[in-house]
This record gives structure tokens, C-alpha cells and sequence, in this order.
């Protein structure tokens, strides 16, 4: 098994990337044998799609990295990386850029979220993001890619682009790519915004108050969560009794995967409350989960010298891993390259 995953350094790691995605990669990490790999990566070329301050870019890129060890990612077990010091990431995305359509592409949801009717305005990175994301992981033929939801469709695209080049360069026998497969976490995979139930939780929301940062300390946590919209009723006992209830859905939602159980068990439990107690009681759980991650995250992000160390040591490895299938690719395509 090989298991490659990325998150941008585009702000604070939020609760939607910890619950949906992080703590889930320490739990591959933590159950691998001696035949697996994992390889975590900040995806800081993908971050330039966007407008971006580069100075800010780098600070989130070195906090982020200090984040995920903080949250038990452990350098010496996973490889533990930064994309832009391993440029067989850029490279690879070129060479796949001659196989993925532009059709495949202009059906990506986060593009047409992004760009909105600005299309014309919008960078060419932005548009071609998602190569640059099938190269991440056919990079290091991946077989399982642990995302939230909302990255399937990129992970689907990247499958289409691996296909379609096998087809096009490579025999049966010899495939230059693995196909990957997502792997979505099947509790609390999508976490919502705490202002509004219908919008994913996101680094690129304007308002603070829409997420819980792992940088947020208690009270502020705490803060939020008394802030978080909701509806007056008391909760139900019963998960049908919040179909039409997006926030109340969420703050069980979370609830529940920060106590690693089931919505169902915690209506079991909390069902007939009303938010006045169970906000108190889904803040002190939040506090209890994520309070340990933060100090480790505070004191290791004043470290540079530990961080640099640990990028370092990771991106040598990665290189070492993307060479034989970027020599491959390039083989395959016919480029010279003496
Ligand atoms: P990014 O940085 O937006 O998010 C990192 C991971 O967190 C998940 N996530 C969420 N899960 C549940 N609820 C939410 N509200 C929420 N918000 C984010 C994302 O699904 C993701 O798993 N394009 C990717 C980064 C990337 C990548 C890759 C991922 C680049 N190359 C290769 C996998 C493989 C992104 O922007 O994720």
C-alpha cells in the first residue's frame, strides 16, 4: 500500500482538514506494515493558483508543517515533505498536461466554484490544478489517497489522466502508472461552516467565526462554538429529526467525530438538550481533543531549524521514490534527455 496526501498551506490547519483529512492520515501512518509507505506533503505550488502573498505563503508553509507533527504525523515513519522542493511535481505535471483534456477539466466543480463567471480572469494554474494533483500521487504510484469529499473528483480525474497515458504510451504488461484510489473516511468527512450549514468549513472564508483553527486557544474555541449558528429547537433523538437542519447536523456531526463515534450515539446521548448545554458540552470536547495538538503546535513552530531539518530530510526521500516513474514517463513520451 502507498499512500500519498496533500493539504495547501494556505492558512491555519481548521477543523474541517483535521477531522476530515489529517487524522485520518495518523491512522495510516500508525497502521502500516512493513510493506506500506505514507507521504504527506504541503502543497505549496498548488497555493499559486490563487492570489497569494509570498512571504505569508512561506510563514503558512513552515506552520503547516510544524501542524502536521503536531498532530502525530511522525517524520521518521511517513515521509513528511514540501512540493516545491521535490520538482518532480512540476515536472511530471507538464508531461501529463499532453494527455489531460480540456473537457475533463472544465467539469471540475472546485473550478467552477472558484472561478465563478470570472473565468477569463482567472490564472492557468487555477485551471490546471488538478494535474499538478494527478501528478502528487502517480508521482509515487499511490494506491490509496486519503481526502474529504470534496477531493474525489480531482482523485477521479487523476485515475482518467493515468488511464488515458498508459493507454496512450505504455503496454498492458508495463503501465507507467498505478491507478489511485481515493479513500474517504466514512464518518465526518465533510465539516461545515459554523455560519452556515450548506458551505464546507474553509481557510478561504472571510469570517473567522466559520471555523475552529488548531491555532485557536480555548476560550476562543469555546467563542465559536457558543457563536455557531443554529435553530431554536432542542436536538432530536433520532438523525432524521435533523434532515432539514444543516447547523444542528454539523455540531453533532462534529461532536461526534471528535469523540470518534457515531451521530446516532451522540443524539443517543444528547438528544432533548437544547443548544444552551450541548455547545458547552461540544466545546469542552473540542478542547479535550485538539488542547494537547495545539501546545505540541506552538512550541514547534518557533523551532525553524527542527522544521527545516525535518522538510529536508523528507524531500530527499521524495526524490529519491519520483525518480524512476519521472524517468518512465519521460521515456515513455519519447523526450531526449541524453
Ligand atoms: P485542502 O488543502 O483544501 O484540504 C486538505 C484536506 O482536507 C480536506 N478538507 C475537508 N474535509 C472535511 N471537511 C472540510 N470542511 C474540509 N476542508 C478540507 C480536503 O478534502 C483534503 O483532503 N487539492 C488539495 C490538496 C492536494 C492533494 C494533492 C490532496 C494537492 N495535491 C494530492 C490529495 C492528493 C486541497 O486543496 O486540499
Amino acid at each position: 500500500m502507498i499512500v500519498v496526501s496533500g493539504i495547501q498551506p494556505t492558512g491555519n490547519l481548521h477543523l474541517g482538514n483535521y477531522l476530515g483529512a489529517i487524522r485520518n492520515w495518523v491512522k495510516m501512518q500508525d497502521e502500516m506494515d512493513g510493506d506500506s509507505r505514507c507521504m504527506f506533503f504541503l502543497a505549496d505550488l498548488h497555493a499559486i493558483s490563487m492570489p497569494h502573498d509570498p512571504a505569508e505563503l512561506k510563514s503558512n508553509t513552515l506552520e503547516m508543517a510544524a501542524a502536521l507533527v503536531a498532530c502525530g504525523l511522525d517524520p521518521a515513519r511517513s515521509v513528511l515533505f514540501n512540493q516545491a522542493q521535490v520538482p518532480a511535481h512540476a515536472e511530471l505535471q507538464w508531461l501529463l498536461m499532453g494527455t489531460a483534456r480540456m473537457g475533463w477539466l472544465n467539469r471540475m466543480t472546485q473550478w467552477k466554484d472558484k472561478a465563478g463567471k470570472n473565468r477569463e480572469g482567472q490564472s492557468v494554474a487555477l485551471f490546471g490544478y488538478p494535474v499538478l494533483q494527478a501528478a502528487d500521487v502517480l508521482l509515487y504510484q499511490a494506491t490509496h489517497v486519503p481526502v474529504g469529499e470534496d477531493q474525489k473528483q480531482h482523485l477521479e480525474l487523476a485515475r482518467d489522466i493515468a488511464q488515458k497515458f498508459n493507454n496512450d504510451f505504455a503496454s498492458e504488461e508495463s503501465p507507467v502508472f498505478t491507478l489511485p484510489e481515493p479513500f474517504i473516511p466514512p464518518k465526518a468527512a465533510r465539516i461545515m461552516s459554523l455560519r452556515d450549514g450548506s458551505k464546507k468549513m474553509s481557510k478561504s472564508d472571510v469570517s473567522e467565526m466559520s471555523r475552529i483553527e488548531l491555532a485557536d486557544d480555548a476560550d476562543t474555541m469555546a467563542q465559536k462554538v457558543k457563536k455557531a449558528k443554529t435553530d431554536p429547537e432542542p436536538l432530536p433523538s433520532e438523525i432524521e429529526g435533523l434532515a432539514e437542519r444543516p447547523e444542528a447536523l454539523n455540531l453533532v456531526t462534529i461532536y461526534a467525530a471528535l469523540a470518534e463515534t457515531t451521530p446516532e450515539a451522540v443524539l443517543a446521548d444528547h438528544g432533548g438538550q437544547g443548544f444552551g448545554q450541548f455547545k458547552p458540552a461540544l466545546a469542552e470536547k473540542m478542547v479535550e481533543v485538539l488542547g494537547p495538538i495545539r501546545d505540541r503546535f506552538v512550541e514547534l513552530k518557533e523551532d525553524r531549524e527542527e522544521l527545516d531539518a525535518i522538510l529536508a530530510r523528507g524531500a530527499a526521500k521524495a526524490r529519491e521514490f519520483s525518480t524512476p516513474t519521472l524517468d518512465a514517463a519521460y521515456k515513455a513520451l519519447g523526450l531526449v534527455r541524453g
